[in-house]
């Protein structure tokens, strides 16, 4: 057993208690290797915000689960030497099993994920319910879920029982004894959140999606007031990024994100931690496909990672200052 506390790692209770006061967001990145999560550390470090590291269980596999724990406490003694700050989280995304959780806190998570967002109601409250027992005698904190996130196969705006329940969020988190809460308000994961037809289209051309459900939202605040909620599904889709990609050769249609607007309105709220992975992967991909692009010749991974990873470090220096709030909080 690996206590997170030895690997100089945080669990996320003060961390969210500090965000819902200050009206911020913590960044929850993902990573599944080590240039993603230099860039993680290095604009956390800059920019002066908490993180979450973030890692899915197909990271984990990807990535090896030992090596993964030597990645994150490497990244602690790596913020160390650069002369950074700042508390660093290490959360398991999407557990689907108690096993798995089990795995990851034994290994040195600070914080896991029990997704029974899938799961009949009762059968959600059990297992999240039986993560929380084992998670907190080891302070790790545990994140749940409520509501279904939808794919792009799905219509959001009939199908309206993937939102959350307002209702049902009260008798969850006594039930469960959960830490934070995320739930389904219109986003979800991935490039393509959105129907094109579910847009408008600005004089620009762009398409811009629906708002993503405040009222519900609101309504959970009601319910849990001062309870931290998650955001999942959070990435913007950054023009930017996809027009990158498809300049060099790439083929991204229609992709369409959070606008940013909406990200602040939502950070400013109940909601503590965002999560983004996809605009993390498009920057990288694009600063791969243009070094490419530009020098086809070219085949040491420095001259082509280096420059994702910089690009990288440069989102989530943005992220953290102008969507999340988080910079200068740590
Ligand atoms: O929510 C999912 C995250 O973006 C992780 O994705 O399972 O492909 O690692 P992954
Ligand atoms: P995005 O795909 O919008 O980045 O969401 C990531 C996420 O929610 C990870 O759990
Ligand atoms: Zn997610």
């Amino acid at each position: 057993m690996i206590n997170y506390k030895t690997l100089g790692l945080s669990n996320t209770r003060e961390m969210f208690r500090k965000a819902m006061q200050g009206g911020y967001a913590i960044p929850a990145y993902n990573f599944n290797n080590m240039e993603q999560l230099q860039a993680i550390i290095q604009g956390c470090g800059i920019s002066k915000s908490p993180v979450i590291l973030q890692v899915s269980s197909g990271a984990r596999k990807y990535a090896n689960k030992t090596l993964l724990r030597y990645m994150a406490e490497g990244a602690v003694a790596m913020s160390k030497e650069l002369g950074y700050n700042f508390p660093i989280a290490l959360h398991l995304d999407h557990g689907d099993s108690f096993d798995l959780c089990k795995s990851c806190i034994e290994t040195g998570f600070s914080s896991v994920m029990i997704d029974g967002s899938h799961l009949p109601y009762e059968k959600n409250v059990e297992t999240t319910k039986k993560v929380v027992e084992y998670a907190h005698q080891y302070d790790v904190t545990v994140e749940g879920e409520l509501g279904v996130l939808a794919g792009i196969e799905d219509d959001v705006h009939a199908a309206s029982s993937v939102y959350t329940h307002p209702d049902q969020v009260e008798d969850f988190v006594k039930k469960t004894n959960v830490d934070s809460l995320a739930i389904s308000i219109g986003t979800s994961h991935g490039a393509y959140k959105f129907k094109p037809e579910q847009c408008k289209k600005n004089e620009q051309g762009v398409l811009v999606p629906p708002e993503l459900r405040f009222d519900i939202l609101e309504e959970v605040e009601k319910r849990i007031p001062g309870f931290p909620i998650v955001l999942h599904g959070a990435s913007s889709v950054m023009p930017k990024y996809v027009n990158m990609i498809n300049d060099c050769n790439g083929k991204l249609e229609d992709a369409v994100g959070i606008p940013e607007e909406q990200l602040r309105r939502a950070a400013r709220s109940a909601v503590c931690k965002i999560n983004i992975d996809s605009d993390g992967r498009l920057a990288f991909t694009a600063m791969i496909r243009k070094a490419f692009k530009d020098n086809p010749g070219e085949f040491d991974p420095r001259k082509y990672l280096g420059p994702a990873r910089e690009e990288l470090t440069q989102l989530i220096i943005y992220k953290n200052e102008k969507v999340l709030g988080s910079a200068q909080r740590a």
